[in-house]
């Protein structure tokens, strides 16, 4: 049966998660603004799980139906069956999001879904699931636009940047989705090298390593689909067959990754945070300068500090601008949320996006040199 998906990504990066489902070959794949449409199997939704790295959440569509008032979201959602995923033992939460429609009130869309959710199945079999806000064994979510109501079941559970092996933050951690999406918006080859000259607790060039291996970032943790009801025996025995198969997918790394940063004690943190994520990454403890590259292309992909978050951060910034400026044959990717860092740069950056770390508005800056 081919069921319909939505891959949540942060904004800006909805085009790099495009990309990279094509390039894992998922089918009707659809960007739109705060993710991607795509299409397959239930087992297409686990390798979405398994595989993709810039998505932050994989949700399955339910059904969608007018819902320009209270009763009508309640019998659109109510006329939805569950029970494939939801009996009376297992708990749920429902999210909602609500734009341009008559119900604005976020907490009474989710409320009055639960409600429809639940008198369902207590009217079938007698007893009704319960709500565990916290860690529900189903979320679900209900999109609200233009009154039209999109039930979704999600797929993955936790996030998908909890990818299992950070160990403790530095002072400035990407999320391990934005930092995939940068290495791919910066159009990495995977051959050439690729250094993160102030890579703090190493997401960027972790992220980078296992997407030169091929490995799948989702192979150390577990997924919400997993406390689905259906996940009997043999759908465990099927899913553990995809792990097996994705887990011996990966290859020898191939391109040169290296890591620095200033600050010894992060470094601690890179390392440890490396090792858990299977990836060998040389970091070294050195100022920022430019770095003697010997091959006719490399990258650099980069997340300088700036005010808000990181003091003396001045220095650092006018030291990369100067190498960025004086440059050749390198790609630099930076993500700044320092607004001065374009001007410091004479050089006329080759693209941008304007993307969010955190709640941190920063511009992402290519310039290929
Ligand atoms: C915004 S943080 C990078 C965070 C990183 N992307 C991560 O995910 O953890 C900037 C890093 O630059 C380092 N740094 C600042 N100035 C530096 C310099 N002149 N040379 C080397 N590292 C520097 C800091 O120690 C800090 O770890």
């Amino acid at each position: 049966m081919i069921l319909t998906y939505f891959a949540t990504a942060a904004k800006g990066t909805e085009g790099a998660l495009r990309d990279e489902l094509r390039a894992l070959r998922f089918r009707g794949v659809r960007a739109t603004r705060g993710g991607v449409h795509f299409e397959g199997s239930i087992e297409e939704g686990w390798r979405a799980c398994l595989s993709l790295r810039i998505a932050m959440r994989v949700l399955l569509e339910r059904g969608t139906f007018d819902a320009s008032s209270e009763r009508a979201l309640y019998d659109g959602v109510r006329a939805l069956s569950l029970e494939d995923v939801l009996t009376p033992s297992h708990t749920l939460a429902v999210r909602s999001s609500a734009s341009q429609s008559t119900l604005t009130h976020t907490q009474f869309i989710a409320q009055k879904t639960k409600d429809a959710i639940v008198d369902r199945i207590r009217d079938q079999v007698g007893h009704r699931p319960s709500v565990n806000v916290e860690d529900p064994d189903v979320l679900l979510f209900i999109n609200m636009n233009r009154n039209q109501a999109t039930l979704y079941l999600d797929v993955s559970g936790e996030p998908l940047f909890k990818r299992g092996w950070r160990m403790a933050a530095g002072e400035a951690p990407l999320k391990e989705t934005l930092a995939a999406a940068l290495v791919r918006l910066s159009g990495w080859d995977m051959k050439s090298p690729l250094l993160d000259p102030l890579c703090g607790a190493g997401t960027i060039v972790i992220e980078a390593a296992q997407m030169a291996t091929t490995r799948a970032p989702g192979l150390g943790r577990s997924f919400g689909f997993e406390r689905w009801a259906f996940f009997d025996k043999s759908a465990r025995a099927r899913y553990r067959t995809l792990h097996a198969k994705m887990t011996a997918e990966e290859q020898p790394i191939e391109a040169k990754i290296l890591a620095r940063d200033a600050d010894e004690r992060v470094l601690q943190v890179a390392r440890q945070n490396a090792r858990r994520a299977s990836v060998r990454i040389p970091f070294l403890g050195e100022s920022l300068r430019p770095y003697p590259f010997d091959t006719p292309r490399a990258w650099v992909v980069t997340n300088p500090p700036y005010g808000v978050r990181l003091a003396q951060a001045e220095e650092t910034n006018r030291a990369l601008a100067a190498w960025i400026d004086r440059a050749s044959g390198i790609t630099f990717g930076i993500l700044s949320g320092d607004p001065q860092f374009e001007s410091l740069v004479r050089r006329r950056n080759t693209r941008w996006l304007a993307l969010r770390n955190g709640n941190i508005d920063c511009k992402w800056l290519v310039y290929e040199t």
